[in-house]
């Protein structure tokens, strides 16, 4: 059988591994969740996005799920704020559930740094298999519970990214010199276009179009699909494959917030969300075909890059971002899930 979020998820849920995992106070027989809730879920991602798309059908189905007990209101387009911004909320306990890129988390306890490194994860099913397999990341993704009050609950991909440019394509890393590029606000990130050879821009994602435009920015790194639905190609023509992260949009709750939901409730939480992962990354393919026929139409170029080279600059960060026993594990719990 093919193993998706979906049965990952569930067959724990089935054994009632994940609160034994997540450490959260909500355990079975938690009786407030009876009380209905309406609980708000902030992204940054435009309307049109897939992973928009999985979260607005998710909340449908639970409500029907759950009698109406569990409402979900989504707020795309970072309405409710950057994600560093709705990660305080979160911590504040204002806000229920947010999706999180893996960067903002690394900023918060550096073990989730491995799945923010370069050539982790060999394709999107690897790291489906490894970012909601709990006997994997069950620890990790309660980490942050005491310190920040985050329940990481699963994670989206947010696909395979590359390297755009505004003025010229860049085929190997020296290509890159001098080159203005932005980066998620991470230190491994960071560190990554500096190995390459560009001038690493930590910026939020809302203002890379205007930092391109402007020429505050020559390049930056994202995936097909945010390089359209974010009209980057309008201002940054020259798509270089250069493929060098797979990294995850993490769904984080409020753990206050989740601690009073039933344990009935919380599951059924959990398994609409697998299914929406699921969802998401079955629809990613086409909605990346259709990104590339949108940006090519408007004259954008993709172009092949030697990507061993690439590959050989970047080595050296895996060694850098491995500093913890933790840290070991996780890479090598993801090494031994590849193919
Ligand atoms: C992708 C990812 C987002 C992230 C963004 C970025 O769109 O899905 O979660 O914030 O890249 O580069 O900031």
């Amino acid at each position: 059988m093919k193993r998706t979020a979906a049965t990952t998820i569930g067959s724990l849920l089935a054994v009632g591994l994940l609160a034994a995992c997540s450490g959260s106070p909500a355990g079975p027989g938690t009786e407030s969740g009876a009380q209905p809730v309406s609980w708000r879920l902030a992204l940054n991602q435009t309307n049109d996005h897939p992973i928009t798309l999985a979260v607005e059908a998710m909340a449908d189905r639970l409500a029907e799920a759950t009698d109406g007990r569990v409402k979900l209101e989504i707020y795309p387009n970072e309405t409710l704020g950057t994600q560093p911004e709705t990660l305080q909320l979160l911590s504040d306990n204002t806000l229920e559930l947010a999706v999180i890129s893996g960067p903002q988390l690394e900023n918060l306890n550096t073990d989730f740094a491995v799945f923010n490194s370069p050539f982790v994860f060999d394709d999107i099913d690897h790291q489906m298999k490894v970012i909601n397999d709990l006997s994997i990341v069950g620890d990790l993704y309660a980490s942050l519970e005491a310190s920040n009050n985050a329940t990481v609950l699963g994670g989206f991909t947010a696909g395979e990214r590359s390297l755009y440019q505004a003025d010229r394509p860049v085929t190997i890393p020296a290509d890159t010199a001098g080159l203005k590029i932005r980066v998620q606000e991470s230190a491994t990130h960071m560190r990554m276009i500096e190995l390459m050879g560009g001038s690493p821009t930590p910026m939020g994602f809302g203002e890379v179009y205007t930092a391109l435009q402007s020429g505050v920015l020559d390049g930056a790194e994202n995936n097909e699909v945010s390089y359209v639905t974010q009209k980057h190609y309008e201002v940054a023509p020259h798509f270089s494959y250069t493929r060098h992260l797979i990294v995850p949009d993490y769904v984080v709750a409020s753990t206050t917030a989740l601690s009073k939901l039933s344990a009935e409730d919380r599951e059924l939480l959990m398994a609409e969300l697998a299914a929406a992962i699921d969802e998401q990354v079955a629809s990613w393919q086409q909605a990346t075909a259709d990104a590339i026929e949108t940006a090519t139409a408007a004259g954008a170029t993709f172009n092949e890059v030697d990507a061993d080279a690439f590959r050989t600059v970047l080595e050296p960060l895996l060694d850098e971002t491995l500093t913890t026993d933790s840290a070991r594990s996780l890479y090598e719990a993801t090494r031994a899930a590849a193919k």
